[in-house]
């Protein structure tokens, strides 16, 4: 049986995803070939590589001032591309310390210059999103992150910056309609909503590079990745592939929009419950709840062995909260089915 699979990430992919990339293991495109021994450089991969990007502007309708970039080293090596790229010299940028991601990306932003962090849920264990702060033109760019997928808060209005605006949307990108041209600069690991592990997913608007007078490292300077349509090297060609497959289904099943209102009613039925049994208690600020990771406690933990059997029973996987918040931890991302949450919803209601 096929598990209803809750993971942070690496998650849930739609099937039809897995069954292709499969199948371009085997013989890609009918070449008579694996997709994993042909060249990266052979003009099949370029025309995924070239779609898989041009999926992404499609999908976040964004104009030709926006560069796509499939790259390696996760989220956490844009911790430090973004300052490399975007903290000038003398500069200082403006962090938002929402989570533990978040606190990854300010570690690696002071390695390269000032950092200012405007506001922090630290202290409160990240159950909340700060609100409370305001970012002027002293700074060179603002950093956020717009979903916390350890504790389970998201960004539900943007805040206005005079500034540019950088965001790390590894766990919640494609999930909600957004204003995209508000972001100067979005990233994400791809192995949630838009594919497997091994790339990363870089949008970056043209006229902010060059400024900083560093002498970038090839590697790390993003114009370089544009120059070379992210084939400065070998890319991750499986990753990508699989990525290409993930937003191509996205866009021919109603794009964000349809995903959105799926997603919306996943979170609902799952808070809903939360909210109404008594056995049961959100751990995040009930205005900023992601839609996307779902955290919640037990109130009676005499009822952990029960509940964790039953949802076992019940074929759920996944489900167990991070270390650093304990209780559970329901990620619900596109590819989640509502009858999944479901099968949840009546785990909880029998216990
Ligand atoms: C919001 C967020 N940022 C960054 C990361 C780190 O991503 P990676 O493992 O791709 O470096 C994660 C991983 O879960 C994440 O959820």
């Amino acid at each position: 049986m096929k598990k209803h699979n809750f993971s942070a990430g690496p998650s849930i992919l739609p099937q039809e995803v897995f069954q292709k990339a499969a199948e371009a293991i085997l013989d890609f495109n009918g070449m008579g070939l694996s997709l994993l021994e042909i060249s990266h450089r052979s003009k099949e991969f370029v025309a995924v590589m070239d779609e898989a990007r041009a999926i992404v502007k499609r999908l976040m309708n964004l104009g030709d001032d926006y560069e796509v970039l499939y790259l390696q080293g996760g989220a956490s090596l844009q911790f430090l591309m973004v300052p490399m790229n975007l903290l000038t010299e003398n500069g200082k940028a403006a962090y938002l310390d929402t989570g533990t991601w978040a606190a990854g990306a300010i570690k690696e932003a002071k390695k390269i210059g000032n950092v200012d962090v405007v506001a922090s849920s630290k202290d409160a264990n990240y159950s909340f999103i700060p609100k409370d702060y305001t970012v002027g033109s002293e700074y060179d760019y603002f950093h956020c992150t717009s979903n916390n997928t350890i504790f389970g808060t998201q960004i539900k209005e943007f805040p206005h910056v005079d500034t540019l605006m950088a965001c790390d949307m590894s766990s919640d990108i494609f999930s909600r309609q957004l204003d995209f041209s508000k972001f100067d600069l979005i990233y994400a690991g791809a192995q949630k909503n838009m594919g497997p592990a091994g790339t990363t997913l870089v949008v970056v608007k043209k006229d902010i590079l060059g400024k900083t007078g560093r002498n970038i490292p090839t590697y790390l300077d993003y114009a370089v990745h544009i120059a070379k349509e992210s084939m400065a090297n070998t890319p991750p060609v499986f990753a990508v592939y699989a990525s290409y497959l993930t937003l191509k289904h996205l866009e021919d099943n109603g794009g964000i929009a349809a995903a959105e209102q799926k997603n919306n009613a996943k979170a609902k039925l799952l808070y809903d419950e939360i909210d109404r049994n008594p056995n049961f208690q959100g751990v995040a600020a009930v205005e900023d709840r992601s839609f996307m990771n779902v955290t919640f406690t037990l109130t009676d933990e005499s009822k952990k062995e029960a509940f964790d059997n039953a949802w076992k029973a019940a074929g759920i996987s996944g489900l167990n909260g991070h270390r650093s918040v304990g209780g559970y931890r329901a990620s619900i991302y596109n590819a989640m089915p509502i009858e999944s949450v479901q099968v949840l919803v009546d785990v909880m209601k029998s216990i």
